[in-house]
């Protein structure tokens, strides 16, 4: 049967526009079956709905698993998010009194997995653009998939049943976290460097260059020498696709088969996104 939506590849790496599908109305076990199924082969899904609200966007990121809880603490959450969810962050340089009133303000981000330095990092993530720079602040991912595969025979030896382990600090985006500079760090958890995705049974990358410190068993030497050449396989321009946001975009991505970065923006100009994200059946595993 002819699907409800049409699909539009965003670049031959990865990711596919969603056209012609209200995701504000209720959806039918068939069209979810064939989302699910459009998501699981494009690793980001775009889609794009003018003034969409915080109910709107928690009902259509529960259809795709367990809402996720808010990965910054609670204690760091300043009291102007009175009227947002709990569920969400607002990513956004906006300032009050010279604070920032969401998180992960400004500049430039390294290619990162989102919460991949907890035991259950979060499956999915659901990024909704309210107001954008004119130029910069774009959001790009890299298929972990291609970069696994594109890896040689010996470096896969290497890696096969060893794990990495990862770090973060929420005031360090643009330069890597590492166990030397880990003083207040707030989280760190060891996953398998690579990883069988659950819903497709393919092997991924499962490492960053912002939050992967080191693989565990190996010299300093030789983690930082197959980490580098992991980093810079992943981020090859053939394996990107670079996403100009437009307000209204909101985007659904899946962080066991790519990891995303973000492009450096004037603080001249306001940019204003609201992240949820979503739980996965199970920890990440070789
Ligand atoms: C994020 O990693 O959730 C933020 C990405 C972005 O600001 O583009």
């Amino acid at each position: 049967m002819a699907r409800s939506f049409d699909t539009r590849p965003l670049c031959p790496a990865l990711g596919a526009e969603i056209i012609g599908l209200d995701i504000t109305a209720p959806l039918d076990d068939e069209t979810m079956q064939d989302l699910y199924d459009a998501w699981r082969d494009n690793i980001v899904l775009l889609f794009n709905k003018k003034d969409m609200t915080q109910e709107e966007q928690l009902r259509f990121a529960a259809c795709f698993g367990k809402i996720g809880e808010r990965p910054k603490p609670k204690d760091a959450r300043p009291e102007d998010y009175s009227k947002l969810d709990a569920a969400f962050m607002l990513v956004t340089n906006i300032r009050e009194n010279g604070k920032p009133i969401g998180t992960l303000p400004d500049g430039e981000m390294m290619f990162h997995h989102d919460t991949i330095y907890k035991e259950r990092p979060h499956i999915g993530t659901l990024l909704y653009a309210i107001e954008v720079p004119s130029v910069g602040g774009n959001t790009k991912f890299t298929n972990l998939y291609k970069a696994y595969d594109a890896l040689p025979d010996d470096v896969k030896q290497k890696i096969d049943g060893r794990k990495a382990l990862h770090l973060y600090d929420y005031d360090r985006i643009s330069e890597r976290n590492t166990a030397e500079g880990a003083g207040d760090l707030l989280e760190r958890y060891s996953h398998p460097v690579a990883i069988t995705h659950p819903r497709s049974g393919r092997k991924a990358l499962y490492v960053n260059r912002l939050m992967t410190a080191e693989i565990e068993g190996l010299s300093h030497d030789e983690s930082e020498e197959i980490l580098n050449l992991m980093f810079d396989t992943a981020e090859r321009p053939e394996h990107v696709y670079d996403h100009k946001w437009t307000p209204g975009d909101l985007l659904l991505w899946d962080n066991f088969c790519s990891s995303h970065a973000r492009t450096d923006f004037s603080d001249g100009e306001v940019r204003l996104l609201r992240r949820c994200q979503v739980e996965a059946e199970s920890a990440p595993a070789a």
